[in-house]
């Protein structure tokens, strides 16, 4: 398919673009990063600044002030970050040896986050570098911290008189990386903490997956085409299936965490509820935060799992052992050699609406699949085949609609045709969009749009706290049933073989592309 008159974003940023996204110098914050020696600042946070900062979209004169507990200076943390830059940068043009000038606007605070007379002195040092950078002093603290610090770092702050009051003539504004609690009742008390400082409006809890054009795509798709948003219901509509799939395993550190996280809750909880509610959700009013999430978490509040039914047929829990050249899960470092932590899940849920009801919804994520691959599909009931059966054709294909979402980013549509010949046949092809193809232009990454909107004070793609306790519900809902021990699989598979039983009463499988 050919692109129309380029849209909104990126990677050489149109004048259009500029008018409307670009941050000018009096609206610019101080940028100030907690755990900035974490992996996230290094692999996302830093490098996505610098390309928004490359592609003109903020000005030359910036603060990114990075904290952490370690000691160092100003001149090792720019030399670490110039280092991360040249490995994880998705551009590297302009940066040079020195990642000069861009890598001279970070500065480094270490900061112990339970002192508070640290924070007074993060303040009167953020005070310096604005006054020193011409910058208006409005804030934007990105928690990137380990999960149990965002309560004390918000707390702290607060109390330190870090934070403007909502109205004030410079904002605050804090993002909250994942993941935002552990469970329902975690969630909902750092919720009434984070209240207890900041407006609801001031905290931009982060998801990136909706930071991904793809992802954003699907209100494109969906509600920019007069095609298909009138299919997407329980007339049309077997079932969907969204599927998160990763090769890797546990990554250097991550082991410790993992194991007391588990796939649920590590990608079902944000990620993959979040493209399920995409898929699913009402037209909002408008295309606007409140408007958007209020239908988002409408969907959420009506997800539910069939807890009535034997436990086999609505959830696979599932275990990587070892494979050739990878280790299994329970040997990896910080893993508890008799882990029962799932690191793969499927589930199979129901969305009881008018839109939904009866549709079951299949969600699976897991590591060390055979492929990393993120998609949806929406696979179509049969049409009537009366016609068929008397040419001697007892089923159809059905049509499938497939979003990938990473990596070859691509919509493809499976229909029926008569393939060429004097015998009537029926077969499926495909019609497919593919974002390279059509627009010959590199996607910009997540973190990049994500930061820009807090930035600009635009909130549509952040998450409510309603909506990540409802999340939360459901995770809750699906583990208070998952007794079950994971069921082991070999790493470069599609997971436990088992997971097929969840379409016991559907037609269909898993699509493993
Ligand atoms: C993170 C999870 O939120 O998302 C990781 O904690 C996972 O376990 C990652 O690997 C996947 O993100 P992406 O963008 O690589 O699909």
């Amino acid at each position: 398919m050919a692109a129309q008159p380029k849209a909104v974003f990126h990677g050489e940023a149109t004048p259009a673009d500029h008018a409307r996204y670009r941050v000018g110098p009096e609206q610019m914050a101080t940028v100030v990063i907690f755990g900035a020696t974490g992996d996230l600042a290094g692999r996302k946070l830093v490098p996505a600044l610098f390309n928004l900062w490359a592609a003109d979209f903020l000005p030359k004169r910036l603060a990114v002030v990075g904290v952490a507990r370690r000691s160092k200076s100003d001149d090792n943390y720019r030399s670490e970050m110039c280092e991360a830059l040249k490995k994880f940068s998705r551009t590297v043009r302009g940066l040079g040896e020195t990642c000069d000038p861009f890598i001279s606007n970070l500065s480094y605070c270490p900061l112990d986050f339970s002192d508070h007379r640290g924070f007074a002195d993060l303040g009167r040092r953020l005070g310096e570098i604005e006054a020193a950078a011409g910058l208006p002093g409005h804030r934007l603290y990105y928690l990137a911290t380990s999960p149990e610090y965002f309560a004390a770092i918000i707390e702290q702050l607060g109390k330190a008189g870090l934070i403007h009051a909502r109205g004030a003539s410079q904002w605050t504004r804090v993002v909250v990386e994942k993941p935002f609690g552990h469970d329902l009742d975690s969630a909902l008390a750092l919720n009434s903490q984070i209240r207890a400082v900041l407006a609801e409006e001031q905290v931009y809890r982060i998801d990136h997956y909706l930071g991904k054009d793809t992802v954003q795509n699907i209100f494109a798709f969906r509600f920019g085409n007069a095609i298909f948003e009138p299919l997407f219901n329980q007339n049309y509509v077997n079932h969907v299936q969204i599927t998160v799939a990763e090769t890797i395993g546990m990554e250097e550190r991550r082991g410790e965490f993992y194991d007391k996280t588990g796939a649920l809750r590590d990608v079902v909880q944000n990620h993959a509820l979040q493209l399920l509610c995409l898929v699913a959700m009402e037209p909002p009013a408008a295309f606007a935060p409140k408007e958007i999430r209020d239908e988002k978490v409408k969907v959420l509040s009506s997800v539910s799992v069939p807890r009535q039914d034997r436990l086999e047929t609505w959830l696979v829990r599932g275990q990587y052992t070892e494979g050739p050249n990878v280790k299994g899960y329970l040997s990896e470092a910080g893993v508890s050699p008799n882990s029962t932590t799932e690191t793969y899940v499927a589930v199979r849920a129901t969305i009881e609406n008018w839109r939904w009801a009866g549709v079951p919804f299949f969600v699976r994520t897991g590591k060390r699949l055979k492929e990393r691959v993120t998609e949806i599909v929406v696979q179509f009931k049969e049409p009537p085949t009366h016609y068929f059966r008397k040419l001697g054709l007892e089923t159809l294909p059905t049509n499938v609609l497939v979003f990938r979402i990473q990596p070859d980013e691509a919509i493809a549509l499976t229909f029926n045709a008569k393939p060429p010949g004097m015998e009537f046949q029926v077969e499926p092809v495909d019609m497919d969009f593919d974002y390279g193809q059509a627009f010959n232009e590199a996607l910009p990454d997540a973190y990049e749009r994500l930061l820009l909107d807090a930035l600009r004070g635009d909130s549509s793609l952040f998450t409510r706290a309603d909506e990540v306790e409802n999340a939360w519900r459901i995770i809750g809902e699906i583990e208070e049933a998952s007794k079950l021990p994971p069921e082991l699989y070999r790493p470069g598979t599609w997971g436990p073989t088992a997971a097929s039983r969840l379409f016991a009463r559907c037609r269909g499988d898993w699509r493993n592309p």
